[in-house]
């Protein structure tokens, strides 16, 4: 069993603060708390992420369908659903440093984590977490709206429409991926939790009485989803929730956790949601969100099972999994060990010199590979170096390209996990490449 390493939260926001990963926002202005901008590599990284979830979860699958929702919501919305009355935390203020906490994540109830006082907390009142604003432009007039606080919403809303005219039937799922906006009490921990965030979410609809099977189903599935991306399995478990852990519409909950460097928390959420959200919207709307079953001649609400899991909080988590130190010689290498899915580029085109009849060629193999890879080119210092701002942006393939490839027309590849090099021919590092890289 793994135990969770305090010092690599520091280096995984140095690594990412140094290589382009994640910046603080709002920098120049002192930062803006809690709000995090995704640079040139965690960009990729983020969008691999996302890729690869929609892969397993859209595109392999026959039975799940996207949808693209609005962000901005009315109120009948989060009424309906029941965020407005129960989506909130307890909030603590403290008397005598003036910090705010959430009173369900104190280690000690009555002392305050900020300035260390005991007996100097009010009592908790609910926060609600949603952001309001009001839409049109003038002042003090506009209809109130929310950021939407889960992406979820957004499929049981279209669930009529989606169910209408992809034609599917339950078993079926509507996937989305989007920004989410929590007003959290106590943002932090870097990007596992922020007021803005991705969500990946997929809400799939079964008739009533298969819903245990699937909530089972789902459950194993996104397990099995991080390990085929590979984090190990040492660093996730299934944590079914307690009764009263549960959320307002959930009947059985089960989170995904990875070990993070302070412990074990949540990476996905995996619901039986019931009929609760197509129900409560029905009543709410007037529309009709039944299925009819033509064989059966049936009419019933589907059952939901959810699993959703945070697009920023994962890539956090793949880093955390990936990174490692090891000793070379007498140099210590870092290298992300990503999965080539997850990895920001899949390859790099390293000339060994920048004389025009190395580097010409060599960018040229760099356009022709970036028609199918994300591919990086670096003509910049010594070879090893090069090889080294690689290994910790987890590229998996580095070519070389040096003189004896303009006699043998051949180019040198390293792996970045073993450091094994081989030879092939310019004619067939498309092939060599695609055959790693499409597992
Ligand atoms: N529709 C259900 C739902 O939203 P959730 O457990 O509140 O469930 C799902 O959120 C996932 O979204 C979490 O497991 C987490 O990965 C991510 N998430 C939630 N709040 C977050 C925050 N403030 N910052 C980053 N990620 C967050």
């Amino acid at each position: 069993m793994s135990t969770p390493d305090a010092g690599l939260f520091d280096k995984i926001v140095n690594l990412s603060k140094r290589r382009g990963i994640v910046y603080p926002s709002a920098e120049i202005y002192g930062g803006f708390r809690s709000t995090y901008d995704y640079g040139p590599i965690g960009v990729l990284m983020l969008r691999n992420v996302k890729d690869a979830w929609w892969r397993s979860m859209v595109q392999m699958r026959q039975d799940v369908v996207g949808l693209d929702a609005s962000i901005l919501s009315p109120p009948a919305i989060w009424e309906a659903s029941g965020h407005l009355s129960n989506f909130s935390d307890p909030l603590v203020d403290c008397r005598n440093c003036g910090a705010r906490h959430r009173e369900d994540k104190l280690k000690k109830p009555d002392q305050c984590p900020t300035c260390g006082v005991s007996g100097q907390l009010t009592e908790a009142r609910q926060f609600n977490l949603m952001f309001k604003t009001a839409a049109g432009p003038v002042e003090g007039t506009g209809a109130e709206v929310f950021l939407r606080p889960e992406t979820a919403q957004g499929m049981f809303i279209n669930y009529a429409n989606v169910q209408y005219t992809s034609r599917k039937k339950p078993p079926f799922g509507i996937a989305q991926i989007g920004k989410s906006f929590r007003n959290e009490i106590t943002p932090g921990n870097f990007v596992f939790r922020t007021r803005e965030f991705e969500q990946m979410e997929m809400e799939y609809f079964v008739p009533p009485e298969d819903s245990a099977q699937w909530y089972e189903y789902w459950c194993e599935t996104r397990m099995q989803w991080y390990m085929d991306h590979g984090m190990s399995a040492d660093l996730l478990r299934l944590r079914q929730h307690e009764e009263d852990e549960l959320s307002h519409y959930a009947s059985a909950t089960a989170d995904v956790e990875f070990l993070f460097p302070w412990g074990w928390d949540e990476l996905e959420g995996i619901s039986n949601r019931g009929d609760f959200d197509l129900t409560q919207h029905a009543k709410a709307s007037g529309a009709k969100l039944e299925f009819y079953d033509q064989v059966s001649k049936e009419r019933y609400t589907p059952h939901v099972i959810e699993p959703a899991a945070g697009a920023t909080r994962t890539m956090m988590a793949f880093l955390m999994a990936a990174y490692d130190e090891e000793q070379v010689n007498d140099d210590t290498r870092t290298v992300l060990r990503l999965h080539h899915r997850i990895a920001p580029y899949k390859v790099a085109v390293l000339p060994l010199s920048k004389k025009p009849e190395l580097s010409g060629p060599a960018t040229e193999l760099a356009n022709q590979l970036s028609g199918t890879w994300m591919c990086d080119y670096d003509q910049t210092q010594a070879i090893g170096k090069r090889y080294r701002r690689q290994d910790e942006i987890g590229t998996p393939f580095c070519v070389t390209y040096d003189f004896d490839t303009l006699d043998d027309q051949a180019v040198t590849i390293r792996e970045r996990d073993s450091m094994e090099q081989v030879r092939v021919p310019l004619t067939e590092v498309h092939a060599w490449l695609a055959q790693r890289l499409s597992a």
